[in-house]
């Protein structure tokens, strides 16, 4: 199976409240794509929609071959697909090493547990030092790479970040993107990465898509976007 999200027509919102409408896109296993658009445009929505908390009244989801649209949200996970929500929602009163094995609900075995808990850390070595510590008492980029480290404690096939570069400052979100691309690789893993912050964001991921008022305009390869004058003009302050 070389596609492992296929998304067709798309449509989806809140009560009645369109807000996507019509969209279209896949990735392929072991891809980077980040999807990118301004506050508003529909991204979470998006996100939402393919995990299943929000309702989708039109269109398919396809992932790893099989139609979700219909899967209960809480199956999702043990299927392969994860998403860190928006600032990154850890348990502020556990340590990094309880946060951390909450994300494992493998049935393998406790000896799988723990050194897969001892590999995750390994490839985030900031998490580490701070193993004992109250998830709380993170700094913004700790709690990111934290939160992204205990959604792949199951070893999904697909992570989904939605933005996770708010409220970092530029080298963190440097080094937080340079996590990802590691961790991608390592693992094989593919990776949808939702962006406000789209030159940072290109730069990670080889293809991308760009929401404006929950439809797609653009698509491309992430060289070619951000060669963009108009993507520039609007985007990255050029
Ligand atoms: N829970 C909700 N109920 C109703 N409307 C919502 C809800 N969440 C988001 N919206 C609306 O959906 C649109 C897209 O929002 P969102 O997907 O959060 O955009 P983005 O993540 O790209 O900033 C916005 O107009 C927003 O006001
Ligand atoms: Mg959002």
């Amino acid at each position: 199976m070389n596609t492992i999200l296929d998304i067709r027509d798309l449509h989806a919102g809140y009560n009645q409240a369109a807000v996507l409408e019509g969209i279209s896109l896949s990735v392929s296993n072991g891809e980077i794509v980040s999807i990118v658009g301004a506050n508003g445009a529909g991204k979470s929505t998006l996100l939402g929609a393919i995990t299943r908390l929000v309702e989708v009244t039109r269109g398919s989801i396809h992932f790893d071959g099989v139609d979700i649209t219909t899967i209960a949200p809480h199956r999702l996970p043990a299927m392969g697909l994860v998403m860190v929500p928006e600032g990154g929602r850890l348990f502020p009163f556990m340590t990094v090493q309880e946060n951390l094995e909450l994300g494992y609900f493998s049935r393998r075995s406790r000896q799988d547990a723990k050194d897969r808990l001892e590999e995750v850390i390994s490839l985030f070595p900031v998490l580490a030092e701070r193993r004992e510590q109250l998830a709380g008492h993170l700094s913004g980029g700790e709690r990111q790479m934290c939160a992204i480290a205990r959604a792949v404690m199951s070893r999904p096939k697909l992570l989904m970040l939605d933005e996770p570069s708010v409220g970092l400052s530029p080298m963190m979100v440097g080094k937080v993107f340079e996590l990802v691309e590691a961790l991608a690789r390592h693992e094989g893993l593919s990776i949808v990465l939702v962006e406000q912050n789209v030159e940072e964001a290109l730069e990670l991921s080889k293809r991308a898509y760009v929401v404006e008022h929950g439809r797609i305009v653009r698509s491309g390869s992430s060289d070619e976007l951000r060669s963009d004058p108009a993507l520039q003009a609007a985007y990255m302050g050029a």
